[in-house]
């Protein structure tokens, strides 16, 4: 692979302005009051990064499904996968294993987590009505198959979305100790099927195309 000799002059005063940057993604001070509560709780099986992956992708797909509401979606998802908590850590994995599964303990995330996360939305002042309709994403966002509303659809998709991302196989792969290639097939496969979402299928069709790539003869052969 040949690298380009470095210009002789330095460019950022060139480069564009932040705002002139629209899908970029920073946490709203809401958002983030959120997260800080919610990470205490997110530390088994890698969810403390995959949350924080979880909401950019949600944030990407809000700006293309103006049907669902941010206020309620966001902090869903930062507050999502806290119910693993309370989840003995040697057990998390073997909830999720291909060819084991424990639907019992992905259950319990579920009712766990938005018991949970009313405590921490009560403490930070939510109003009850807006409450009930985030837990009532958590409260089945991996078991129940169909989706309750557009907000939940967005919930759903950003979640399973992070599977095929790069951080997502890296994860997967040291989970079940995959190739790169086995963890893009195991993540690609249980993707493509669970989406709510057109945004969502386009991400994820995206997302599997550069993850082949990435596993290409063609590009490895370059080194
Ligand atoms: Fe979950
Ligand atoms: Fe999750």
């Amino acid at each position: 692979m040949t690298i380009s000799p470095r210009l002789d002059r330095d460019v950022r005063e060139h480069l564009p302005q932040p705002d002139a940057l629209t899908d970029v993604v920073t946490l709203s001070p809401e958002d983030d009051a959120v997260w800080r509560h919610a990470v205490p709780y997110l530390q088994v099986r890698d969810n403390d990064s995959h949350t924080v992956h979880a909401y950019g992708i949600a944030r990407a797909l809000l700006a293309d499904v103006p049907s669902a509401d941010p206020a309620v979606v966001l902090p869903a998802i930062l507050l999502h996968d806290i119910g693993w908590s309370t989840v003995p850590d040697a057990e998390v994995l073997e909830a999720i294993a291909p060819g084991g599964g424990r639907p019992d303990l992905v259950r319990r995330h579920e009712v766990e987590g938005a018991r949970i996360a009313t405590q921490i939305l009560l403490e930070l002042g939510f109003a009850h009505e807006r409450i009930e309709a985030i837990t009532a994403i958590i409260d089945g966002h991996d078991s129940r198959l169909h989706a309750l509303n557009p907000s939940d659809a967005v919930v759903k998709d950003a979640d399973k979305l992070w599977r095929v991302t790069p951080h997502g196989r890296w994860i997967v792969r040291g989970w079940f100790d995959l190739s790169a290639e086995e963890s893009l097939h195991l993540t690609a496969v249980r993707v493509q099927d669970s989406l709510f979402t057109e945004p969502g299928r386009t991400m994820a069709r995206v997302l599997t195309a550069l993850g082949s790539i990435e596993v290409s003869p063609q590009l490895r052969a370059l080194g």
